[in-house]
């Protein structure tokens, strides 16, 4: 008997030695598969139970568990769970005496980073299903409320602006005492939890529909990428966008963290903060690590706490000048879209992808890559009008299954863009897909790379350019700190010629001749910026995504455009632009 065990355990090592060998991430992967099938389970569990278990339920037992725990830490201030959640209990009640909320009302929350959005959300949640809905400016749209029968509350102890009611004297005055579970009784898992606008890079911003079971797996990414209940988070991005509230606030609830709150971000206070208050955990997005890294260099670079780093949009370039000058700090990668039912996390750590395929992942919610078509904006169709899947190592669009496990709730009020968004007989008749319009790549061990956004791409003299593609290659250049590629349209031609934004680093001027050679040795002639345009600052998005669709509409008339303009004449290199270079470009004297 022991021979026969000792045998099956040898045996067993030496299968893992092999797989190993064969596998150099068996191990991670191995982790990955336990973690994602533990919470597959517990997501299980969530569907199942009665009454449902709601993140609101998940901060309330935090609450009984660790009372004096440091829940939120806000300039210089800070509140325990046990605080926090009587702090939620008054604004609950105030809400529901006052506001008089009725299960299914949608409550805009139009606040910036502060506790008080944590503890109306809260409020919110306890009282009755609500989604937290952001609307422009208040006042401005007041009539409209108005008309809606929308009632306005200001967070102060008065107001005297007609139609507008205070709120904070009247949650000073109300109890602090907890409310009865009765009030959200009839809230389950595909309940909406609230609305978020997406950032709106290439089209208008969309309210999309949380439900509470998106809610739930968004919150697990960070148990995936391994943060502990010890870790202190610094959450600094807008709570009004799914980063920040859903990863970042929800995920540190689910895991009874410590938050650091930020009303915004700042790149020279970042290490600071993250040093006063034992930061160890940091989210990004976007542009946000390239902002880090252009700060001026300073002896206590490394000195901080920080270990891991969660986000998404990190470029390979940035990616390892951050981890030289920052020091040891895991990045984890990640991919999704806040309506998406799909996502991928770089659990490995490979510099530069945003994932890596797993089989279990692939099981859970079927995806694909498939072939595109860039000119006519379409996928590539077979000759029986399917979709056609594209061998590894080329770049697809990527597509992932509507199904029960794998919903997409789509946009609120917003049919047409939700169809939008939505594929059909995609592989077989009747099939449905949702369309993340991204263009992604997969490589041979399975890392997954993030190529273009439909949309970012444009095409020049029958090819396309790779806008973020583009960019990487300027910021090689000394003097450039920011670049934002896009396609300006030019009397007469088809497609889109290549301009570019850039934001100079500081007491730097733009080196035309140096840029010129750069291009001319790196990119191929189609994809060369023809205009350069020197900005103090490059527009983003809520969530640090460059803007384009402005910058693409207005052109390259240096009437119109004050910042300092260039073009890339062919003999000479990058020139300053003037009204004799634009006018005979419009009458076709000087050639593209
Ligand atoms: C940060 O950690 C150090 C030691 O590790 C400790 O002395 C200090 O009090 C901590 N700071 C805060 C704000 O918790």
């Amino acid at each position: 008997m022991i021979v026969y065990v000792l045998f099956t355990a040898l045996t067993g090592l030496l299968v893992l030695l092999l797989v190993h060998l064969r596998n150099p991430y068996f191990w991670k992967d191995a982790h990955y598969a336990v973690t994602t099938l533990l919470i597959g389970v517990r997501l299980h569990n969530f569907r199942k139970r009665k009454p449902f278990y709601s993140i609101l339920d998940c901060f309330l037992d935090k609450v009984a568990k660790q009372p004096e725990k440091k829940f939120l830490i806000f300039e210089g201030g800070s509140y325990t769970y046990r605080q926090a959640d009587q702090e939620s209990n008054k604004a609950a009640r105030a809400l529901r005496t006052h506001a008089r909320l009725q299960q299914g009302d949608t409550v805009a929350l139009f606040l910036g980073n502060e506790p008080h959005f944590v503890w109306i959300w809260l409020a919110l949640a306890k009282v009755l299903v609500a989604g937290s809905e952001l609307k422009g400016a208040v006042e401005e749209v007041l009539p409209d409320l108005k008309q809606l029968g929308v009632r306005v509350f200001l967070l102060s102890d008065a107001c005297d602006v007609e139609g507008i009611e205070s709120l904070s004297d009247k949650i000073r005055e109300a109890s602090d005492q907890p409310l009865s579970a009765q009030l959200r009784a009839n809230v389950n898992i595909k309940s909406p939890a609230l609305y978020i606008y997406t950032s709106g890079t290439t089209g208008l911003p969309k309210a999309a529909v949380i439900n509470h079971e998106r809610l739930w797996m968004a919150t697990f990414l960070q148990s995936i990428v391994g943060i502990r209940s010890n870790d202190i988070i610094y959450i600094y991005l807008p709570l009004y966008h799914s980063s920040g509230f859903l990863m970042g606030l929800c995920g540190a609830i689910e895991k009874g963290i410590t938050i650091v709150l930020r009303r915004k971000f700042s790149a020279s206070q970042f290490w600071n903060d993250c040093r006063k208050h034992n930061v160890t955990v940091i989210q990004y997005i976007g542009e946000i690590m390239r902002y880090l890294c252009n700060t001026p260099k300073r002896d206590n670079d490394r000195d901080h706490k920080v270990r891991l780093a969660l986000g998404n949009g990190i470029r390979a370039d940035t990616w390892a000048e951050f981890l030289q000058r920052f020091g040891d700090i895991r990045i984890c990668e990640c991919y999704g879209a806040t309506e998406g039912n799909i996502g991928f996390v770089n659990y490995i750590g490979k510099v530069g992808a945003i994932g890596k395929e797993h089989f279990l992942h692939k099981m859970g919610s079927p995806y694909a890559l498939i072939r595109y078509d860039t000119e006519k904006e379409e996928p590539v169709k077979d000759s029986r009008g399917f979709c056609i899947n594209v061998p590894r190592g080329e770049t697809g669009l990527l597509v992932a299954k509507i199904g029960h496990r794998t919903p997409f709730s789509g946009y609120a009020k917003n049919k047409h863009q939700t169809e939008k968004k939505k594929l059909r007989d995609v592989f077989e008749k009747d099939d449905l897909y949702f369309n993340t319009g991204d263009l992604l790549k997969i490589d041979n061990e399975g890392f997954v790379y993030f190529q273009d956004r439909i949309g970012d791409t444009f095409r020049w003299k029958g090819e396309n350019v790779a806008t973020t593609e583009v960019a990487d290659h300027l910021l090689m250049l000394d003097s450039v700190a920011e670049a934002n590629v896009y396609g300006v349209k030019v009397p007469g031609h088809e497609g889109r010629i290549g301009m570019a934004a850039l934001k100079l680093k500081e007491n730097m001027d733009f080196d035309g001749n140096a840029a010129y050679q750069h291009a001319k040795s790196f990119l191929p002639s189609y994809a060369r910026p023809r205009f350069i345009r020197i900005q103090d600052t490059l527009a983003v998005t809520g969530t640090f995504k460059q803007m384009k669709m402005k910058l693409a509409e207005e052109g390259f008339n240096p009437v119109i455009i004050k910042d300092p303009l260039f073009f890339l004449d062919d003999n000479k290199g990058y020139v300053p632009m003037t009204q004799e270079i634009f006018n005979s470009i419009a009458d076709g004297r000087i050639r593209l």
